[in-house]
């Protein structure tokens, strides 16, 4: 059973839980492990153990789940740290491709349950062990395909960072390996479970705005990564296996940890890195459930013209229109310096009559055609996003942020970075969840092939 983003769901949901907030954000000497050559087709032809998906039963609602985590230091372990706040889940196991990565949150699984997780640098060692029930993917995202498909064909449940895939036929692929595999996937978008975007939503969803014309969504860049040269990788990282599926570039300090994410060999810019939240709240508003309504055109203009000395990829600027038909709307993504009046990221929706719901990260507001504030409606707090994935887990109900949903949004950031790669209006045929003519498909942002020793699964839909 899916669940909408309505209140009415969100109350007769999982059992709320108090939670805390977010735990957020040379030439390469070649590791002496050239661990992709091991990185098979799929995870059932991985040559180590025999695959059969474990047998574990179904975890009852007091049962504990084992969980795993793939990928450390980062927003992976700052998820891994809110699930254990659940008396109901134990963290069994850690993997990292860099030990230093690992020390602190090594430390505190072992202070929390009085021993020592077990630690590897092959994701695949996790999914081999049948104690565990799910991972949690927080690995960059050309990482996030492999991780997560080879974890359901591995019979894993998932929480699995957002953007979910590092170009559209991935995002294509894992909705459909999840599907195949009849798996619970929740993914990190959890703006879906907080208190501002739901009653944002739930007003827009009300029609009490009226009938909505233009979205907006932006997120201002002040980022700056400098200038650095290759150098050799630190010795606690094997490089190769972090560079994975992606093109082999040499390590440099400033496109590894964190900062790969304004590579677009690695990541997407802010248009995946941000705009998976701000414009997943526009398509949740405009749609009915988690399925989510989808552009029909894409159109964008952008580059690297605001930061000179600088070694990122990504584009700094910004502007993509999206055109949506049933209902008819645009929405507008922008990435800027700044936005005057307004928070540095948000959402918007305007109705024919020149009203405004503006919602962002601590609040939101309904404006008059003038921008005077009017009276808002408000609802109780929804669950928690990790309770939510950890009761779907056990209920086997779709989680508030379901990959296949998740999937659309990221589709769409996607599009906003090949629109301006292409230099062309896209056209995106949702039915056969591909782009429609020749336009966009020579951009990494649609697809580009995998490292030698990598292949992505097949999981094209029939
Ligand atoms: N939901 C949110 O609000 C939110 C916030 C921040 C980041 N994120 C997402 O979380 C993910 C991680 O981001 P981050 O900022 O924590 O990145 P990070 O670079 O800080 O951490 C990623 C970790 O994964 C490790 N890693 C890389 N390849 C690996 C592999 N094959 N196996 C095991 N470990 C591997 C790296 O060594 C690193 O320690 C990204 O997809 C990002 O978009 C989400």
């Amino acid at each position: 059973m899916d669940k909408g983003l309505s209140r009415r769901n969100l109350l007769k949901g999982s059992a709320a839980a108090a939670l805390g907030a977010v735990g957020s954000s040379a030439i390469a000497k070649l590791s002496a492990s050239n661990s992709s050559d091991n990185v098979a087709t799929s995870y059932s032809e991985y040559a180590g153990t025999p695959r059969t998906a474990p047998e574990k039963g179904r975890a009852g609602a007091n049962d504990k789940l084992v969980l795993g985590l793939i990928g450390c230091g980062g927003m992976g372990a700052a998820n891994m740290r809110n699930l254990m706040n659940f008396a109901d889940v134990e963290v069994a196991a850690l993997c990292d491709v860099d030990d230093s990565r690992a020390v602190q949150d090594l430390k505190d699984v072992e202070a929390k349950y009085g021993k020592k997780p077990d630690f590897y640098k092959d994701y695949r060692k996790i999914l081999d062990r049948k104690d565990i029930d799910a991972v949690i993917v927080g690995t960059p995202d050309h990482w996030h395909a492999l991780n997560l498909i080879h974890a359901v064909e591995a019979g894993k449940d998932a929480y699995c960072e957002k953007p979910l895939s590092h170009h559209i036929t991935e995002a294509v692929g894992m909705a459909e390996a999840v599907k195949r595999h009849n798996k619970i996937v929740q993914c990190g978008t959890w703006q879906r479970s907080t208190k501002e975007f739901t009653d944002a939503i739930d007003y827009v969803r009300s029609g009490k705005l009226g009938k909505i014309v233009l979205c907006r969504a932006w997120i201002n860049d002040g980022t700056r990564l400098g200038r650095k040269q290759p150098s050799a990788p630190p010795a606690s990282l094997d490089y190769d296996m972090w560079v994975g599926p992606a093109e082999f570039v040499p390590y440099q300090e400033n496109r590894c940890h964190w900062n790969w994410r304004w590579w677009m060999n690695f990541g997407g810019g802010l248009s995946t890195d941000w705009g998976v939240h701000m414009i997943d709240i526009a398509l949740l508003g405009m749609s009915k459930d988690q399925d989510l309504v989808m552009p029909e055109t894409v159109s964008s203009v952008g580059g690297r013209w605001a930061f000179a000395d600088d070694d990122r990829t990504a584009p700094d600027t910004l502007e993509t229109i999206f055109r949506f038909p049933n209902p008819d709307f645009a929405l507008h993504w922008s990435i800027n310096r700044d936005h005057p009046g307004k928070e540095g990221h948000g959402t918007e929706f305007v109705s024919a009559d020149g009203r405004t719901v503006r919602v962002w990260r601590g609040g939101w507001v309904i404006l008059d055609p003038a921008g005077k504030e009017m009276p808002k409606e408000e609802a109780p707090a929804p669950p928690s996003h990790w309770r939510d994935f950890i009761d779907c887990v056990k209920s086997r109900q779709q989680p508030r942020a379901k990959l296949a949903s998740v999937a659309q949004t990221t589709i769409c950031c996607h599009l906003a970075n090949a629109a301006m790669y292409s230099g062309e209006t896209l056209h995106w045929d949702n039915a056969k969840q591909d782009l429609m003519g020749k336009a966009g498909r020579d951009t990494q942002s649609y697809t580009r092939p995998y490292r030698k020793g990598y292949k992505m699964p097949n999981y094209r839909p029939a």
